[in-house]
């Protein structure tokens, strides 16, 4: 996308614009100049390694990061040992800031012993936490950028001022003054792609951070989403995920509102889009005229991942989740009506406070009579900050552990049962990986994956397998001419 705007052309000796996105790619010419000097001096380009941790909304902030860094210059590495590291942080669990903590040290380590030159830069969700701040302040001082979840698009501005600096450069602020789209993106296939279609969460589930560390709802303009998903097709891309934290709010703040549903009959108006998903509804709001489109549509994938987190009525409440045990099983009872062959998928805690044998049972009850196709399953983990932290009655630890064994083992039973009903169909997959065993693997539209031999199969294109065997949550298969095709 940078190709648009000519870097080159950019007038350095001129006053950087105070308008987005100009501004930033201003400062990325400036980046590039700073670039060609290390080129010189070093007979290479420089470069970066991007880390990604958590959601699927840190993997599409971390395309427009990389994005930036081509941009500027820099080539991609997976090792950290190199130039410059990039952490996009999650802070959902605290074992997701453990890990974190852990590699920062490392690459200490590595710019004591190594490389003095090299950058090290923090940004998203962990880095709104004002604690984490001071953490690496005090322990970790060597970091050269620290930036949050609002101003992501402000890297080259950012690297370019820690360029000049030797001090740490750190921009966390509480809230986005504005959402800037047009900047440069790398993406990671070229045949599927996430689309931001909001930012931020309302919800305030008393377990959850989100909304602490990624602000209150905002969503983009239809128009501009639509735009988005154009260029997408026009670039090659066939399938499309839209990302939001709770999409069914989609459209409520906009000048004028628009339901998720039209967005997606407006989606599903693209010409070479064959594919769309989204991600995550919350079961409070899935309208029955989503229900709708989603079943009269070729397009859209019948798959909803809609999460539980508790079978308990009682725990819900506490959980500020404004739904019933009853609510949600009539709701997946009302999407499997209407779509037979749909998959749900869920996230279940397990270890909420205060949660008892009875209420785990309650969970363990819906998961049974569901039929999930796959669940994420998670101990809880008390979040600094949230109204669930400070709860009583917090689960000792090897009674949650025990709980949540129970769990997994509920979930891989009813997943199985899910996955062998289809056992000797013919399905579409869209090819997503070549092995090097010369497996292919494929995604039915019900999201559940497909390994096969190589026949005439190609990444990014769509072919016909059939579903030979079930391994539980995946098929292995064979790829066959297209015919008799069913259409899961
Ligand atoms: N502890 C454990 N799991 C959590 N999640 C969110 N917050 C917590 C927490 N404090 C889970 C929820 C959510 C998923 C993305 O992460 O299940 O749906
Ligand atoms: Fe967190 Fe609840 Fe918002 Fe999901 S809907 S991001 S669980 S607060």
């Amino acid at each position: 996308m940078y190709n648009e705007i000519d870097l080159d052309k950019i007038d350095l000796n001129l006053e950087p614009p105070m308008e987005e996105p100009a501004r930033q790619y201003y400062f990325m010419a400036k980046c590039r100049e700073w670039v060609r000097g290390f080129e010189q001096k070093n007979g290479r380009r420089p470069l970066a390694c991007t880390q990604t941790f958590g959601c699927q909304m840190n993997a599409k902030d971390s395309e427009k990061l990389a994005g930036i860094l081509q941009a500027i210059g820099y080539c991609e590495t997976e090792s950290e040992d190199t130039d410059l590291v990039l952490y996009n942080t999650c802070t959902v669990r605290e074992n997701a800031n453990t890990r974190v903590y852990g590699r920062i040290g490392y690459l200490g380590r590595l710019k004591r012993q190594k490389n003095g030159n090299m950058k090290v830069i923090l940004c998203g969700c962990m880095m709104q936490e004002a604690h984490v701040v001071e953490k690496i302040k005090k322990s970790y001082p060597f970091v050269d950028l620290i930036f949050g979840t609002h101003n992501i698009y402000k890297l080259a501005e950012l690297l370019e001022k820690s360029f000049s600096s030797k001090k740490m450069i750190v921009d966390v602020v509480d809230k986005a003054e504005t959402i800037v789209e047009e900047l440069p993106s790398e993406r990671k296939y070229n045949f599927k792609a996430g689309v931001n279609i909001m930012y931020g969460c309302n919800n305030f589930c008393s377990y959850c951070i989100v909304p602490y560390v990624r602000g209150r709802e905002r969503s983009r303009k239809p128009e501009d989403i639509v735009a988005e998903i154009k260029k997408l097709a026009a670039s090659g891309i066939t399938e499309i995920m839209l990302l939001g934290q709770n999409v069914n709010s989609y459209g409520k703040t906009l000048e004028n509102p628009v339901h998720f549903a039209e967005l997606l009959r407006q989606a599903e108006q693209v010409e070479g889009i064959q594919r769309i998903r989204f991600m995550t509804p919350h079961p409070k709001d899935l309208s029955d005229e989503l229900i709708q489109v989603m079943a009269e549509s070729k397009k859209i994938c019948h798959h909803i991942h809609l999460p539980l987190q508790s079978g308990s009525s009682r725990l819900l409440k506490e959980m500020n989740r404004h739904y019933t045990k009853e609510n949600y099983i009539a709701l997946a009872e009302k999407i499997k009506k209407a779509m037979p062959e749909a998959a749900l998928t869920t996230d279940i805690i397990v270890g909420f406070p205060g949660e008892t044998e009875e209420d785990f049972l309650e969970t363990l009850d819906v998961v049974r009579r569901v039929h999930f196709s796959s669940a994420y399953t998670f101990l809880y983990s008390p979040r600094s900050g949230t109204p669930a932290a400070a709860m009583p009655n917090q689960v000792p630890e090897d009674i949650a552990k025990e709980r949540f064994d129970r769990l997994v083992a509920a979930v891989q039973e009813v997943s199985a049962e899910f996955a062998k009903q289809a056992v000797g169909r013919i399905e579409e997959v869209l090819v997503e990986e070549e092995k090097s065993d010369g497996f292919m693997t494929g995604r039915l539209k019900n999201n559940l994956l497909v390994h096969f031999p190589k026949v005439k199969s190609t990444l990014g294109s769509y072919c016909t397998v059939k579903l030979s065997e079930s391994k539980g949550f995946y098929y292995l298969g064979e790829e066959v001419k297209d015919v008799n095709k069913n259409s899961v």
